[in-house]
Parts: C-alpha cells; sequence; structure tokens
C-alpha cells in the first residue's frame, strides 16, 4: 500500500464520539394543569407512545457514540429508571440545581473524565431529530475541522428561540437568547436560530465551560457562551445551517408538543405508506410509533393505532376505530367504525365491523362480532381484568354482552341481546339466547327454522 493510500485511510478513521443529553428539565409548561407528582419529568413526556427523549435516543444510535450521558434532575428516579430499562449503557449525571445548560452541560463533560474525541451534544426535548441531521452535523464539523459546530435552522419567527449572530462576512459570531434580546428588533429579527444541537471537540469544551457568567435575563449558565469563547481561544466555530429543520427547536409547551407529534405523525404514517400500507387520510389518522402493519392492510380515516399493535395484510381498520395496546388484527381482520380493541386478538378474517368493545379478548378465526358487542371485562370488585375467549366461526348477536371471563365455543351463536353471565361458556356450535343465557335446544338450531324467517 502506498503512503498516501494508508494517510487516506486514517484520516477517515472515525474519531471517538461520545454524547451529551441535557434531560433534567421539569417541563412545567408541558405539565400544566397536573399535578406536580404524578407528572411526567419533560424527557418524559409521551409523544405518540414513546417519551420524547427516547425519539433523540434513536436518533443517537446509529451515530455509535462510545459512552453517553444523561444530565438529569427533575423527578430523576424516573429518568434512571427509564434509562435502566431501555439505555443501560447511557450514564446519568445528577445536576441538583438547574443552573443553565452550560452548567448541565458542564457535569456532563465532566462525567466522560478524560475523553478525547468529539462530543455531540443534545437537548433531550427535540423528539424530531433524525439521524441524518446528526450526520450532517458530525460530517460538517470532520470536514472544516472545527472545534465547534451548533446546527442552526431557519424560521420566520423563532419566538423564544436564540438567534444566530453572524458577522458581515457570514460568519458565526454568537447566539443571543430571545429573552436578552429584549427592545433589540435588529436582533429579535434574525431568522436563524439555534437547535441546541453541537458537536465539540471535548479539548476544547472543557475550558470554555469554567466561570461561565451568569449575568444574563434569567440568571443561568448558557451553554452557548462556550461557542464564542471557544473562538476567542483560538478555536474554529461553525454554524451548520439545515434549510427546513424547524422542526428542531424543541418542544416547551403543549402547542409545540402537538406540533411535534403532528410531525411524528406524518413521518411515521408516510414510512407505512411507502412500505404499501394504505392510509386513506393520513391527517385524520394517528399510527403511534413501533406499530407493525403489513403491506397490503387498509387504514380508515379517524382511527388511532397504539404503540405495539400489529395489523397483518388484508387487514381493514376503521374508519373510527381505536386499537389499544397489545391489539393484534391477523391477515384479513376486520375492526369497523366506532369499535374499540385492547389487547384484543382477531384471528384471520374475524370481523367486529360496529359500534363494539372488545378488551382482553381472543376472536378465532372467520367469527363475526356483531354490532354493539361489549366483552365486560373488568371485574369491579376485586379489580381485576378477565379474558374472554371467542371461538373460530362463532356468531355473536348484536348487543350481546360477554362478561368475563367466558368461552363462546367455536361455531356457537348468541341471539340478539343477549347476556353471557361469567364462567356459563357456551358449547361449540350452540346457540344461546337472552338475559341470562339459555342454550337453545337442537331443534332451534338454525336449520330448524321455518323457510320463511330465513334470509
Ligand atoms: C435553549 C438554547 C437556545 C435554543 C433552544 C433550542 C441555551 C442557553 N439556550 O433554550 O439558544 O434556541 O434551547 O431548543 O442553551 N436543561 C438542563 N439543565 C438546566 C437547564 C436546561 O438539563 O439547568 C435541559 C432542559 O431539560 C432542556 C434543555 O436543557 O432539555 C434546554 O433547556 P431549555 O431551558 O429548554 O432551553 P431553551 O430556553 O429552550
Ligand atoms: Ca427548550
Amino acid at each position: 500500500m502506498c503512503a498516501e493510500a494508508r494517510l487516506d485511510t486514517a484520516s477517515r478513521a472515525p474519531r471517538p464520539l461520545a454524547a451529551v443529553v441535557l434531560a433534567a428539565g421539569q417541563g412545567k409548561r408541558l405539565a400544566a394543569g397536573r399535578d406536580e407528582a404524578d407528572a411526567p419529568p419533560k424527557v418524559l413526556v409521551s409523544c405518540l407512545g414513546l417519551p420524547l427523549v427516547e425519539y433523540v435516543r434513536r436518533a443517537l444510535l446509529p451515530q455509535a457514540p462510545q459512552r453517553v450521558v444523561l444530565v438529569v434532575g427533575h423527578r430523576r428516579e424516573a429518568v434512571e429508571a427509564w434509562m435502566a430499562d431501555v439505555w443501560p449503557e447511557a450514564e446519568a449525571v445528577f445536576q441538583s440545581e438547574r443552573r443553565g445548560t452550560g452548567h448541565a452541560l458542564r457535569l456532563g463533560l465532566a462525567a466522560l473524565g478524560d475523553f478525547a474525541g468529539d462530543v455531540l451534544v443534545v437537548y433531550g426535548d427535540v423528539p424530531q431529530l433524525e439521524a441524518r441531521d446528526l450526520e450532517a452535523l458530525l460530517l460538517a464539523h470532520r470536514t472544516t475541522g472545527a472545534e465547534a459546530t451548533v446546527l442552526s435552522s431557519y424560521a420566520d419567527d423563532p419566538g423564544g428561540l436564540g438567534r444566530i449572530v453572524r458577522d458581515e462576512a457570514g460568519r458565526f459570531d454568537r447566539i443571543v437568547e430571545a429573552r436578552d434580546a429584549v427592545g433589540r428588533p435588529a436582533l429579535l429579527a434574525l431568522r436563524e436560530f439555534n437547535t441546541g444541537i453541537y458537536v465539540f471537540s471535548a479539548a476544547a469544551l472543557r475550558p470554555a465551560l469554567e466561570g461561565l457568567s451568569t449575568n444574563n435575563a434569567q440568571g443561568e449558565e448558557y451553554a452557548t457562551e462556550a461557542l464564542p469563547r471557544i473562538r476567542a481561544a483560538g478555536g474554529r466555530v461553525e454554524a451548520l445551517a439545515i434549510p427546513g429543520a424547524a422542526r428542531l427547536a424543541g418542544v416547551n409547551d403543549l402547542v409545540d408538543l402537538a406540533e411535534a407529534a403532528s410531525y411524528m405523525r406524518r413521518r411515521i404514517a408516510t414510512e407505512h405508506m411507502r412500505r404499501g400500507v394504505e392510509i386513506v387520510d393520513p391527517d385524520s389518522t394517528i399510527v403511534e410509533a413501533d406499530v407493525e402493519i403489513e403491506p397490503g392492510a387498509r387504514i380508515l380515516p379517524f382511527s388511532h393505532i397504539a404503540r405495539g399493535c400489529v395489523v397483518r395484510r388484508g387487514a381493514v381498520v376503521g374508519p373510527f376505530a381505536r386499537l389499544r395496546g397489545g391489539t393484534v388484527l391477523e391477515p384479513g381482520a376486520e375492526l369497523g367504525n366506532f369499535v374499540e380493541a385492547k389487547a384484543a386478538h382477531l384471528g384471520a378474517g374475524a370481523k367486529a365491523k360496529h359500534l363494539t368493545y372488545l378488551g382482553d379478548v381472543e376472536v378465532g378465526a372467520g367469527a363475526n362480532i356483531g354490532c354493539g358487542t361489549i366483552t365486560a371485562n373488568y371485574d369491579a370488585l376485586r379489580k381485576l381484568k378477565h379474558k374472554t375467549i371467542i371461538g373460530a366461526n362463532a356468531r355473536v348477536g348484536s348487543g350481546t354482552i360477554l362478561v368475563a371471563p367466558v368461552v363462546v365455543g367455536e361455531g356457537a351463536t348468541t341471539g340478539a341481546g343477549t347476556v353471557v353471565p361469567a364462567r356459563q361458556d357456551v358449547p361449540a356450535n350452540r346457540i344461546v339466547v337472552g338475559v341470562p343465557a339459555r342454550l337453545l335446544d337442537k331443534s332451534h338450531s338454525p336449520a330448524a327454522v321455518p323457510p320463511a324467517e330465513r334470509t
């Protein structure tokens, strides 16, 4: 191998990478109107079935950081429990007092010890962050050889976000927080804002975070102040503007949260549609994160499919159906309008097309659940949920109430308005009617009904 080729390979060898995620915030404006005790800390607030910070984790993973530090604070036990469950290789550092992003970052960096390499810094409240954003940032950082690169974007009115100030030559100068620009319209009019996503060389960042001032409108230490300090120390600082990335503005209040959900909802629906799932009206349909839908399934308007549900090929959902956690539709199964299903497994071709509640239920292949059927799965006295099993090809008549635990045998029929009490299982291929359900004798089987009454 010639020397040049070796050099080339060496320069492309990945530099060590660590990540610091700031996740100490309380999220007061997200918890507005809720008791502080049961409001989740900001980064665990749910967006389409996943905590905000889980989206950040997923964007970080492909960058393969060798170390990840989360700075936790408000309700740290909840964030640490989530980490133990989902991100055990990440380390938690406790920020006991919220003294600003600069203080939080200093603690995170200290936890990395004498780590040498690049440090990605991400705020934990940016669910719209994508792996490609971080890739672009790292690529720019490494190509320019900067000591610090901040990811910026544009908005017509960046509101409360930090404004990127550039010099006449267009080079990054500093970041001014909106609250520190009050009364300075020229600064507030700047459209380029700080996303709060950065990459630093660890060696340049360490001294830049020492002795940060708190002489600003919020009386906090600002992470953004590290950037002009690195430049003052002779380092190169770049701002990489990604047009159209206004989505990276972070979630601060309930309006931002709804916007994030709406963006993620589109993204999730688009992925499914590209794979051959028909979603008739993505604007009125909510498919949460981590739903498995096979190509050839159809999702009709105004339906909500929760995280963890599975919809197989040929199955139809909606319009106006709600699939809660644990629901599985096997091929060709259908849940129609105003049907709510929770932990319901519908076998191939099973159908419940109208006004039905199916909770904790196993429905066999080809079974038909009539309009207005209810599985009464909750035992209010003992506060327990019970299971209902409906056999293959059973026909549950309109308005049937199945009090769980109960089994409707294969091929069995319940008449309209039947109430089947708990543990009074309906034998296979038999008919029950009435309140409480009683068995019809064999002479009442459908074959014995006078021809004139047949349809
Ligand atoms: C910050 C940036 C702003 C940027 C915006 C993008 C600073 C000073 N400002 O403002 O330029 O436009 O993000 O969203 O950095 N946190 C801690 N400990 C603290 C303070 C904050 O962990 O002591 C965490 C928060 O939980 C949050 C993140 O850091 O996840 C950002 O803090 P936040 O107060 O939301 O900053 P912004 O005012 O949005
Ligand atoms: Ca924020």
